[in-house]
């Protein structure tokens, strides 16, 4: 029977490169995303059976009904990759402290809301479930400016250990991959004068993902993964 993911920030980058590897591995694939559905989305282009954009998933009342129509429309759920976040780089002295919550909320509080809403469903027993998070390997040592970013990473990375410790009776496991910079449009635009060879791929990071939900990857739970190129 055809395993089922939830992709959150689907529409994104690595979102859409998550989306794509787990169908070509035979997946059925629901994205979730506050940004509105792409103007020209179908299946094909998507590579899902189903998405839903203008989710604030922050917002648990929405993530819950969100993940429900989700589970309603492809029948189970095995997995949920929590891929929604944002960046903002800001010193403290120039900055406003409402990055602080927005970084919060973005990263943090989305996937917990999302891991949240997932619960009610994620397959348990002999399979189990998987949830994946995306912390940062920038949060393991904070360079000036990403105070608020790799705080709200840290966060990440701690609820990805709390829940795993959690869910282990479940048997649903729940990791974190720890990207180095991801080789994106919007980041060859900021960093024109980067090699962008040495970025890791969406697709790179796609498939530890893939891993991690498979059934060869029960034995991993809690684990920060660097997935970070050649950075
Ligand atoms: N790019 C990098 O170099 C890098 C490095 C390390 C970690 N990461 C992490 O990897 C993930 C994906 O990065 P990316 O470059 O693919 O980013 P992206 O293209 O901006 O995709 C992120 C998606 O998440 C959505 N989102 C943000 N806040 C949300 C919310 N509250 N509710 C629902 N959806 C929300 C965004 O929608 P809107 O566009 O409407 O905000 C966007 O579609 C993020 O968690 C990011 O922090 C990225």
């Amino acid at each position: 029977m055809q395993r089922v993911v939830v992709v959150t920030g689907g529409f994104g980058t690595l979102g859409r490169a998550v989306g794509r590897v787990f169908s070509e591995n035979g997946w059925k694939v629901a994205l979730l995303d506050k940004a509105p559905a792409p103007d020209d989305a179908n299946a094909a282009q998507l590579n899902a059976a189903w998405w839903r954009g203008g989710v604030e998933l922050a917002d648990l009342d929405a993530a819950q009904s969100a993940m429900a129509a989700a589970v309603e429309q492809l029948g189970k759920l095995d997995a949920v990759v929590n891929v929604a976040g944002g960046f903002r780089w800001e010193t403290l002295a120039d900055g406003s402290l409402d990055t602080w919550d927005l970084m919060y909320q973005m990263n943090v509080r989305t996937a917990a809301t999302a891991s949240k809403a997932a619960l009610d469903y994620l397959a348990d027993g002999a399979r189990g479930g998987r949830i994946v998070n995306i912390g940062a390997g920038a949060a393991l040592k904070a360079g000036m400016g990403m105070g608020a970013y790799t705080a709200s990473k840290s966060g990440v990375m701690r609820l990805t250990e709390a829940l795993a410790e959690e869910l282990k009776d479940r048997s649903i496991t729940v990791n974190a991959i720890l990207p180095g910079i991801i080789d994106t449009p919007q980041n060859r635009k900021d960093m024109p004068d980067a090699d962008f060879s040495r970025w890791v791929r969406p697709e790179e990071i796609a498939n530890v993902i893939l891993f991690l939900a498979s059934d060869a990857a029960s034995g991993v739970t809690g684990a920060l993964i660097p997935v970070t190129g050649r950075n």
